[in-house]
Parts: C-alpha cells; structure tokens; sequence
C-alpha cells in the first residue's frame, strides 16, 4: 500500500517514546506492589465465560433456502427475532446479571420446518457450581418456550440444551460473513492507514517457507481467495503457509496448505484469470477478529465511484519493504470503460478485471499486497470482496490506478471449485 509515508514514521516514534517512559516509572520496588493489587483483582473480580448451544423447532415458519445466507433479511430478520426472546427471556430472569449475549449461530431443514441453532454466552464468578447454573439457564428457557413467545412458535419438546467448550462456541458466535465486532474504526485516512486488530478479520498473509508474499481472503473456515500470480514459481503446497491476524509478527492462527487451485486459463505472464483458491489442511476457527468475507452473487453490480477498501501487508513504495501492521487503503471504483481510455491502460482491461484507486494517484496497493481483498460495505454494514489485488503500473502513478480480479466474474468458477 503506498500513501503518507513520512507521518507514520514520526508517529511510531512518539509512541516508542512514550512507553520508555512509562516502564521508567513502573521500575524499582514499586512494581512488585503494583502487580500485587493487580492480581489480587483479576482474581477476586474476573468472570469466566461460559456457553450454552441450543436448538429447538419453529414449528410456523416454513425452511426457506435464503437461510443458508447469513446476510439475507430472511436471516437477519429471524436471528433478530430469537435474540430479542433470548434477551427478554434473560434480562427477566434470576440470570440476569449473567447473560451476555445470544447468537443464532445456523438456521437448518428438518422436515420442511425450520430448525435453529443458537449459542448463549454467560459470565459468573460462581464457576465451581457449573451444573447447578446449567439446570437453571434450562429451566428458565423451557419455562419461556412453553408459554408467550411472540411471533415465534417453538416446538418445545425439540429443545435441547448443552455445553459448550469456548473455542468452538467463539467459533459458532463469529461464523457470520462480512461482520466485525469493533464499533467505529478509525476510518479517517489522515493519521496514517494502519488498521486495527479486528478491522479487516477476513485478511490473511499468505507465506511461502513463512515468508510474507501475498494477501488472501477468507471465504470459509477452510477456503481462501488469492491470485494466480503468486505461484507462478511456486506450485507446492507444502511451502506454503497461511497466517490470520491483523500483525505480521505475531499471528492469531496458522494454517498449512493441503492443495491450490489455479484457474485453469491462467497463463503467466498474462494478467487475465489472475485467481486462484487455497484450501487449508485444516479449518481455521472463527474468533472475533478472524472471520470470513461474503461473497457477492453473480449478478451483483458494484456501481463507478462506489466506496472501497483494499487492505494488505504490501510495501509502502514501490520496492520498499512490508510494514507489521495490516494497512488500509480507501479508494473508488473506477468503471473499465475508463479504464481503458488511451493514457490509462490503452484496452488492457477485460471483462474479468476491474480497476479502483484515483485517477490523480497516491493511494494504491502495491508489490506484496497482491491476492489480497478489495472490499465494499453495504448499507447495513455488510462487508462483501469485489476484488482481488492483481497487477499495476509501479505504484500509485498518476493515471494508473491499480487492477482487481473481478470477483462477480468468477463467481460461479469459485462455486464449482468450493461448493461455496
Ligand atoms: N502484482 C503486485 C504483487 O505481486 C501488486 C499489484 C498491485 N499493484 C498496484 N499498483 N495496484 O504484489
């Protein structure tokens, strides 16, 4: 990503400063009385988490295919509906202090019925009395789901209640697509484009004998979207790696790579099909801040102009090298018609492409930031990839804006290769 280069340095050093200081007045016998207190607090006040999944059957509401997508209204709606009973359900209860949150975590057939799956999330100090908490949670429910539930008719004898360990429920509670949990990121662009941790959860380094060389994406708990370009030299899966998290050094989660899919009309040193898919040995789990991206459909039309992010560990200039933290870069699309104009890419962009930056330069991903995510929010803050970071002229040239693989062109390749 190039952009503001000279700002961000004076600022980490700031910071460096700072923290020098602090450690300065943290030092000497003072420490150990500090610590004391701060110990003695976590243990006397922490609360652990603890889960529930339960699932139970509508009996009113027909199964319908749109609740396979998590960002359908179909979707959205109905998880709204049982959160609203799950909270009313709580809030009115002895457990009120408690419960934290509830989450439908899977809308499934049974028998053209709707069947529902849904992680609660509780917090006690009280751990030592786990069974005494469960029985209680399930009594307070099967009371609820027995009388007044609202729009919602649930099949009570259905109902099953069971633990759940942290890993798979954070797991469960974050399997949304394009959703993160941080409120209002600092989505300014003075100051510099770092990003925050959680910000852009569907990111990932791809890295070949645990060296940085491309971004990818996210699109399951086992599948991501890279370029074809990046295996160009490299076709083994075995040197490859695949790590999540918004720092380089020092990542959430790492994945070895069972098997890469290149599109099949790829042909270096071309630039069209530039897409490829990895596909991991073994499924990352969902946390808060590793998620994956929706998919948009066929069909879907990114409108010139609209509002994009392109995100990625690429270098700062052209031949620089990576930064640690994840940068950000928000730009516009620019329409291939455009695009193609004789003193922009003179008909160099096909059908397959797309192109976003500025027409003035400046802002653009760069060497390294290839096979990474181009994405769009929508109204309701829905994250969906338009593109995948594939080739430009050097980085952020005037009238060279950089070149996407469009990802509504390949979108029926991509379910073919992953079911997705
Ligand atoms: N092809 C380059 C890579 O392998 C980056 C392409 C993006 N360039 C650009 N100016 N947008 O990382």
């Amino acid at each position: 990503m190039v952009e503001q280069k000279k700002d961000r340095a004076r600022h980490k050093h700031e910071t460096h400063q700072i923290w020098e200081n602090r450690s300065d007045y943290l030092g000497g016998h003072n420490r150990g009385s500090i610590i004391g207190v701060i110990v003695y607090f976590v243990v006397l006040v922490s609360k652990t988490p603890f889960y529930y999944h339960i699932s139970f059957k509508l009996t009113n509401i027909d199964y319908k295919s749109d609740f396979g997508k998590p960002y359908s209204q179909e979707y959205i709606n109905l998880n709204e509906k049982i959160m609203t009973l799950m909270n009313k359900t709580f809030q009115a209860s002895k457990l009120r202090r408690q419960y934290v949150l509830s989450h439908t975590a899977k809308v499934r057939e049974s028998n053209g019925k709707t069947m529902v799956d849904v992680v609660l999330k509780f917090k006690s100090c009280y751990n030592n009395n786990a069974a005494k908490f469960r029985d209680r949670a399930r009594d307070i429910l099967l009371q609820k789901l027995t009388g007044d539930t609202g729009s919602l008719c649930i099949d009570s004898s259905s109902f099953k209640l069971s633990d759940i360990d942290m890993e798979p429920a954070e797991n469960l509670l974050n399997m949304c697509c394009g959703r993160r949990k941080m409120k209002s990121p600092g989505n300014k662009v003075t100051g510099g484009l770092d990003s925050v941790e959680g910000e852009w959860p569907w990111q990932a380094s791809l890295q070949q004998n645990n060296i940085h060389r491309c971004g990818a994406t996210l699109i399951s708990n086992n599948w991501l979207l890279t370029a074809a370009h990046c295996f160009v030299n490299a076709k083994d899966p075995q040197e490859w790696s695949v790590t999540f998290g918004f720092l380089l050094s020092e990542p959430k989660q790492k994945r070895s790579v069972k098997n890469i899919i290149v599109h099949e009309k790829y042909e270096y040193p071309g630039h069209d099909h530039d897409i490829a898919i990895i596909n991991l040995s073994k499924p990352v789990l969902y946390e808060t801040n590793i998620r994956k991206v929706c998919l948009p459909e066929e069909n879907y039309n990114f409108p010139p102009d609209s509002d994009v992010v392109v995100t990625g560990w690429g270098s700062l200039k052209s031949d620089g090298s990576s930064p640690n933290i994840l940068q950000k870069g928000i730009m516009k699309i620019i329409d291939n018609a455009t695009c193609n104009e004789k003193e922009v890419y003179d008909g160099s962009i096909t059908n397959g492409m797309l192109c976003a930056g500025f027409l003035k330069g400046r802002i653009d991903a760069c060497q390294g930031d290839s096979g990474g995510p181009l994405v769009s929010s929508d109204s309701r803050g829905i994250w969906f990839l338009v593109g995948i970071v594939s080739w430009g002229d050097e980085c952020g040239l005037p009238n060279k804006p950089g070149v996407y693989t469009r990802v509504t062109y390949y979108r029926n390749w991509i379910t073919s290769k992953t079911g997705i």
